[in-house]
């Protein structure tokens, strides 16, 4: 597994995905605005991986911040928090880590500030490591639904790379191969940043696990074909009614996995679960530069100089689509997400209604 984002010593290591897969390359960042850069501007992508590198940005952060009072240290954390909530706006884990970390501030304000400056470094670490073993619990309860012989359809990347580690949807890929299941897996190329082409394809290759890929608009074909037993995709927020906010073109491949009866799983971290918001029709959707789709990877123009074009990063998936949402503390029915509020209790696992 190759590292995704790194803290050595007082520079954060962020692999640059809009290299991949010709180049792997490590972009050094050495202050929370260069962080910041990288989550907008994609080097760092996924959810989870989001979070973690904005809890080490702003680590970074407290230590630009050359203040000798909490109050004043406080009120330019603040707004370097501000600064890292603005990159992007659908992934929550982004808004959970800041939160984190900002309480954990608060909670130790009567410290010295450079104990509350380390403790954000151990603190980002420990969200890394964190971010690891709940990527492998999801992985071992999303086995469950994988048999021998399975073929899987994903979409975008929700593998190693778009984590601190192991994957979330890959990650169930990863543990039913770590448990001797033979699968293949469809990768979608994912318009049009290409995230299944370049980068979940890459990883499924480096793993040796079996995959083809196909563009967006081939998945029907291959479910009316019955060559597809399941879908696994990860989330970038699910709100507190079960509704799914993932990668543009994930709500297309749920309508088509229903017509044809074939599971639809969703495989994300409890931190993914926004419970403050009410149904997927609350979340914000991050609209990207229209260049992204008239050209590829901004490059080669596809469309006419001038054309008018959209770009919603992400669209949403109403629970009705989805089988299971898989989380670390196992898979519920997308209905009972909410009951993972509380998390003083372990709420009962997965039920067919
Ligand atoms: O725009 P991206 O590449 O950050 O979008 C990523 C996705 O949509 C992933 O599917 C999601 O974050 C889950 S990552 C484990």
């Amino acid at each position: 597994m190759i590292p995704t984002v790194e803290w050595k010593k007082g520079v954060v290591s962020m692999l640059d995905q809009t290299k991949l897969p010709s180049e792997t390359v490590y972009q050094e960042c050495k202050d929370y605005e260069t962080v910041a850069r990288g989550i907008k501007e994609l080097w760092v992508r996924g959810a989870p991986a989001i979070g973690v590198s904005a809890a080490m940005g702003l680590a970074l952060g407290a230590r630009q911040v050359n203040e000798k009072t909490y109050e004043k240290f406080w009120k330019k954390f603040e707004a370097i928090c501000e600064v890292m909530a603005a990159t992007r706006p659908t992934a929550v884990n982004l808004f959970w880590a800041i939160n984190r970390i900002k309480k954990l501030v608060q909670n130790n304000k009567d410290k010295d500030l450079d104990t509350i400056r380390q403790m954000l470094v151990d603190e980002s670490q420990h969200m890394l490591e964190e971010d690891i073993v709940t990527n492998k619990s999801i992985g071992r309860y999303g086995a469950s639904f994988v048999e021998d012989g399975d073929t899987i359809i994903t979409h975008c990347n929700a593998g190693s790379i778009a984590t601190a580690g192991y994957g979330t949807a890959e990650g169930v890929m990863r543990a039913a191969v770590e448990q001797k299941k033979k699968i293949h897996v469809y990768v979608d190329e994912t318009r049009p940043v290409l995230q299944g082409a370049r980068l979940t394809a890459w990883e499924l290759m480096e793993e040796k696990i079996p995959c083809t890929l196909i563009t967006d608009n081939m998945a029907g074909h291959f479910m009316y074909h019955d060559m597809i037993d399941l879908a696994i995709v990860g989330a970038d927020r699910i709100a507190n009614n079960g509704d799914v906010a993932n990668k543009i073109g994930t709500y297309s491949l749920a309508v088509l996995c229903k017509e044809h009866g074939i599971p639809f799983y969703v495989a994300a971290p409890i931190s993914t679960i926004d419970f403050n918001t009410e149904s997927g029709a609350f979340i914000p959707i991050e609209e990207r530069d229209p260049r992204e789709v008239t050209h590829i990877l901004g490059k080669l123009p596809v469309a006419p100089d001038g054309v008018k074009a959209a770009n919603p990063a992400f669209d949403v998936t109403p629970a009705r689509y989805v089988t299971a949402v898989i989380t670390e503390k196992g898979a519920f029915h997308p209905k009972d997400v909410h009951k993972l509020a509380d998390s003083s209790t372990d709420p009962e696992p997965y039920r067919i209604r």
